[in-house]
């Protein structure tokens, strides 16, 4: 685990001396979610390559084109199960979820619009987005689409954890409103990062395979789409060549790349006792958290946690 995260004592407790990789961690019962309107502005003067370079910049504005319709699955995939959640504590943070979720929605959205204004195709791959996921939906049981959440969000505050713990290297160079954007949206996956997995063990029945197949299925089948998405984009830019993919490679796979970087904790999930709230959260998202809190504005919350 990355030392700069800190864990947190309330309502953690550890688990069996028998078999100790089996832990029994709980989110605490004191955590808040909270409730905070997006307010984001897409300047058009804002780069195209925001992150100072092309691949890093593409690769996650074609991640960001599947966030609103994926957010409203996330929203709805928790909604199916309101009626059986029974611990009001739960029942809170389910509703600031839905809440966060939401604006993430809306904030993506427009960011889609502000794309879709430098000339590339956003209706088309968000229409494939859309369709696929109508189908999943349509195909699959609520439980196991709890289960597709719950890993997504286990994908989300593994990035997002990673993003406040390593912030000298992610998003290092990236414009600092579009930094902001990604800290709000990266701070708030942290915060509510156990809100699904609650849900799917008090309310769906829980169990292993379903998640850890769950993830299993999504992650390859995201990284496809996002890879495609990422060279169609550098495509339109005209800067889809050998040069650019090599600098690409280095970003997801190199000593410090986003790839080998999350993939340690990803794989955390594969553990029968494991917890989201095991890690804890990073002591940079504490700052940005508390710096939010008395500003109300994202750009100063990040700029509290620059050293
Ligand atoms: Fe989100
Ligand atoms: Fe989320």
């Amino acid at each position: 685990m990355d030392s700069s995260i800190s864990r947190v004592s309330s309502g953690v407790t550890t688990g069996s001396a028998i078999l100790p990789w089996v832990t029994s961690i709980t989110t605490p019962r004191d955590h808040t979610i909270i409730p905070r309107p997006a307010k984001f502005v897409f300047a058009t003067n804002t780069p195209r390559f925001w992150q100072g370079e092309v691949f890093g910049s593409r690769m996650f504005d074609a991640m960001q084109l599947a966030f609103p319709d994926g957010e409203r699955m996330f929203i709805q995939s928790v909604r199916n199960y309101a009626d059986k959640i029974s611990d009001p504590v739960l029942k809170t943070q389910v509703k600031h979820f839905i809440y966060q979720e939401g604006q993430h929605g809306k904030a993506h959205s427009d960011f889609n619009k502000h794309l879709k204004s430098q000339g590339l195709n956003v209706q088309g791959s968000v229409a494939m987005i859309k369709g696929a996921l109508t189908w999943f939906q349509k195909i699959s049981s609520h439980k196991v689409q709890l289960a597709a959440t719950v890993a997504a969000e286990h994908l989300t505050a593994s990035l997002g954890e990673h993003m406040f713990s390593n912030d000298d290297k992610v998003l290092a160079n990236a414009h600092p409103s579009m930094k902001a954007f990604y800290m709000w949206h990266g701070a708030e996956e942290v915060e509510h990062k156990a809100v699904a997995w609650d849900v799917y063990q008090q309310a769906a029945g829980g169990g292993y395979f379903t998640r850890t197949i769950a993830l299993a299925t999504l992650y390859p089948l995201a990284l496809v789409p996002l890879t495609l998405g990422t060279m169609a984009m550098m495509y339109s830019d005209g800067e889809l060549n050998v040069t650019e993919l090599k600098k690409g490679a280095r970003v997801m796979f190199g000593k410090d790349g986003l790839f080998r970087k999350t993939l340690p904790a990803i794989l955390e999930f594969y553990k029968p006792g494991f917890h989201p709230w095991q890690t804890g959260y990073p002591d940079k998202f504490e700052q940005w958290k508390s710096a939010y809190q008395e500003s109300n504005d994202a750009d100063l919350a990040m700029q509290a946690t620059l050293n």
